[in-house]
């Protein structure tokens, strides 16, 4: 890219001639020729994606919104992931995994990948591990992680995998709530220098629940406890099993696996997607929108636990063939510039993380960047939440040398793959926009009445191939909340986000307008964190709102209402605090609880959490006629005066 020319008037970066020429779409008709979208699917399907059997037609929209794509075809994701490229690239490093300790590393090729993934799909046959059954995956970011889900999605069983950085009663709600069979787990792993006692906090989990079998892989020698009978070392369970193992033909519709993610209610939600459309989904953004080429090493940060790792640390990036590379440990442990280190160290040339991170080393200044030589970065990519101006500015001067697009994704769990975003040969960026829907998806704006509007909800207004199929034992909870009907009788999906389109019809996205937080890209619930307040014997309402904070982008602050014979004091908010990292982990924790008499309710009794933000913010309150007690408003605002 020739630097200077790119920072041109408008803030509007072209393609550079370099990117352009290689990207895989540098040919502007593509969005023309992507209106007819049920082509566009049908083609990427059938030059991109290997069928055991073909599909008979692509959208089943007859029983909309439980639609059904690649309809009667055959299909495995593993397939895609590993088997196809062993003949072409049996001996290319399919995952680069640096553990947190320098020395701790391992380089593992597609061959050895297939090998593995066989292995340990044979192992849990063992285990009784059937179609459709659920097993329940919790770990720190080494490489069995994936391996344990794409041994699930080999022999047609579900994975369900639960970040690890929640705590063992919310593991507990995720591996009752999905009935798994079996839990794969580790020992536990490095974070900032200390072992997280993974298999502690699974076997505080298990106390209630009913799972057949534990796999524990043996990763830190902690000496970890083993109960009889339920309990299996992974390499004791593999040893002697063959690795091969057959890849089951799936229908395209089988289910992949169930992702819990945070609503508006305080039970979160199993998004469920399939074999058939997310591989298509995910391997085709993966292409087009991170430019993916042989020779690059991709990097995404994500955890895996989150829906972005699934798609785009593991089955976008395999299937497309990529190198990918996994990191275990904390970014700037031992020190700040862990990262960059890595970048130099194993020549990532793409690399996709989440504004939070760019804040934070923002804020740490760019000197720790520039001890390293991070040339090899081609492209660099964000996902999350809105990414302001300046942070996008940093991100594309200090760590893309203004030399590297930055491609910013809109999308969510449930639509499982990126939705909006540039394609970086043709698409010229706007700091902070996430630009133009990806060639096939169809979005627009909506106002509060369902109409077309430059300015309101976000909306998809057709099906795409990797949306969720449903909401793991919740269809009336997933055919009501996200679907709506635009007048003249279409279905159309709500978002949840807030978002304008200008005059070039870019989309900027301006945040959810439901109660879901992003604690530092995390996302949670207000009602989540509300129901894990109220389950202590002290508190009797609880009220929870997102502030703004500069690096994490939103952090929970909460207004209690104490029951009687309770009194406020330092101690309790200390203990109010520690129960809900027990409940829920360490992200949900707030940052300030205000003890207050009365939490503000309209007359039907629903809490107005918009009055509480605007206290916390010392902003304008607005309207409060709704309020059954206007009084409350002031009473609060004292407690707050009063801290
Ligand atoms: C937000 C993460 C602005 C948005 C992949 C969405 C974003 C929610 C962006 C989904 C972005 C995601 N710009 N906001 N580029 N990407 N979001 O399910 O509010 O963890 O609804 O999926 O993140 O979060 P989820």
């Amino acid at each position: 890219m020739n630097n200077s020319k790119e920072f041109s008037p408008g803030e509007i970066y072209e393609p550079s001639e370099e990117t352009r020429r290689h990207a895989w779409v540098n040919n502007e008709r593509i969005y023309e020729m992507a209106q007819d979208y049920l082509t566009l699917w049908d083609e990427v399907a059938k030059n991109d994606i290997e069928w055991f059997e073909p599909y008979e037609s692509v959208l089943d929209d007859s029983n909309a919104p439980f639609y059904r794509w690649y309809v009667g075809g055959k299909i495995n994701i593993t397939h895609n992931c590993i088997d196809r490229h062993i003949d072409s690239k049996g001996d290319k490093t399919a995952i680069i995994w640096q553990g947190e300790p320098e020395n701790e590393k391992e380089r593992i090729t597609y061959h050895e990948l297939y090998r593995r993934v066989c292995r340990f799909a044979n192992a849990l046959r063992t285990l009784g591990v059937q179609e459709e059954d659920v097993v329940t995956i919790y770990m720190g970011m080494v490489p069995e992680l994936l391996i344990a889900m794409l041994a699930c999605a080999r022999i047609g069983a579900i994975h369900n995998v639960v970040f690890g950085g929640f705590s063992s009663t919310a593991l507990r709600e995720r591996i009752n709530d999905a009935n798994a069979k079996v839990v794969v787990t580790m020992d536990g792993y490095y974070r900032r220098g200390k072992v997280i006692e993974t298999k502690r906090i699974v076997d505080k989990a298990l106390e209630a629940c009913s799972v057949e079998s534990v796999v524990v892989i043996e990763r830190v020698g902690n000496g970890a406890s083993m109960v009889d009978g339920r309990d299996i070392w992974w390499h004791e369970l593999e040893e002697g099993l063959p690795d091969e193992c057959e890849c089951k033909a799936l229908d395209s519709e089988h289910a992949l696996f169930i992702l819990y993610t945070s609503g508006t209610t305080g039970k979160p939600k199993g998004v469920l997607h399939v074999h058939g459309g997310y591989n298509v989904g995910t391997h085709i953004t993966t292409k087009w929108v991170f430019d993916l080429k042989d020779r690059d090493v991709f990097w995404c940060t994500a955890d895996i636990g989150w829906i972005t790792g699934h798609s785009y640390v593991v089955y976008g990036p395999l299937s497309v063939g990529a190198t990918i590379l996994i990191y275990e440990g904390a970014p700037d442990y031992p020190q700040p510039d862990r990262w960059w280190n890595i970048i130099e160290q194993y020549g990532v040339t793409v690399f996709y993380t989440a504004p939070t991170a760019i804040r934070y080393f923002m804020k740490l200044s760019e000197e720790w960047l520039k001890k390293h030589d991070l040339s090899s970065l081609r492209l660099l990519g964000t996902v999350g939440e809105t990414i302001d101006p300046e942070a996008w500015k940093w991100y594309y001067r200090y760590v893309g040398s203004e030399r590297c697009p930055v491609i910013d994704t809109w999308w969510q769990t449930e639509t499982g793959m990126v939705i909006i975003a540039p394609l970086p040969g043709i698409t010229k960026l706007k700091p902070g926009s996430v630009t133009l829907p990806f060639p096939g998806i169809l979005v627009d704006i909506c106002d509060e009445k369902g109409n077309p509007a430059d300015s309101g909800e976000l909306v998809i207004t057709n099906p795409w191939p990797a949306m969720f199929r449903n909401l793991w034992g919740e269809p009336e909870r997933f055919a009501k909340q996200y679907w709506r009907s635009n007048g003249s009788g279409k279905l159309i999906y709500f978002t949840g986000d807030g978002a304008r389109k200008d005059g070039d019809g870019y989309y900027w996205i301006i945040g959810r307008i439901d109660e879901v937080l992003k604690v530092s890209g995390h996302r949670l619930g207000s009602a989540e964190i509300e129901s894990a307040l109220i389950s202590h014997e002290a508190v009797s309402e609880a009220a929870v709102v997102g502030k703004p904070h500069e690096i994490k982008g939103e952090t929970p602050v909460a207004f209690v209402v104490l029951k009687t014979g309770y009194k406020p004091s330092v101690e309790l908010k200390k203990d109010l605090k520690t129960h809900v990292k027990n409940e829920i982990g360490a992200i949900a924790v707030p940052e300030e609880i205000y003890f207050v008499e009365q939490l503000p309710k309209t007359r039907s009794g629903k809490i107005v959490r918009r009055i509480l933000l605007a206290i916390e913010k010392g902003e304008k309150i607005g309207d409060i006629t709704t309020l059954e007690d206007i009084t409350v408003v002031e009473k609060i605002k004292n407690v707050k005066g009063a801290k």
